[in-house]
């Protein structure tokens, strides 16, 4: 599986839009029923209005009628861990427990795994709302 998520993420981040940071991103999440979605980055010219490639996947996985995310991927080059920023990890919160793994790729393959929670601690979430 894990194998299967990292070339989604390597096409994914293959077909982002950045021309104007250079940097491409694919992500994968896997939902809880086994889906796979991918998403990518996708810059604007009015640069706030560009998309994380997370926020396109988590939105792939919600348009698909899944809503719990079981792990996630993100893939980007260079030499630091691309590990999703901080927007993202709370759109992952959403749909996410503090325990899934959010793996962390180049190119290459797998450089790390983190837990959500190990990303971000102390998190608000939709329970908090009940
Ligand atoms: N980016 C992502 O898509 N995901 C991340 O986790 C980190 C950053 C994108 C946003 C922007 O298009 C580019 O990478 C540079 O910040």
């Amino acid at each position: 599986m894990l194998e299967r998520m990292i070339d989604l993420a390597r096409d994914a981040m293959n077909r982002a839009y950045a021309p104007y940071s250079g940097f491409q991103v694919g992500a994968v999440v896997r939902g809880a029923n086994g889906g796979l979605f991918a998403g990518c980055n996708v810059e604007n010219a009015a640069y706030p209005q560009g998309c994380c490639a997370e926020a396109a996947a988590v939105a792939a996985m919600v348009l698909a009628g899944e809503n719990r995310i079981a792990e996630v991927l993100v893939m980007g080059r260079g030499e630091q861990l691309v590990s999703p920023c901080g927007g993202c990890r709370q759109r992952i919160r959403e749909f996410a427990d503090d325990s899934a793994p959010v793996h962390i790729c180049g190119e290459e393959g797998l450089r790390k795994t983190l837990t959500l929670g190990e990303l971000l601690p102390l998190s608000f979430g939709p329970g908090h709302l009940k």
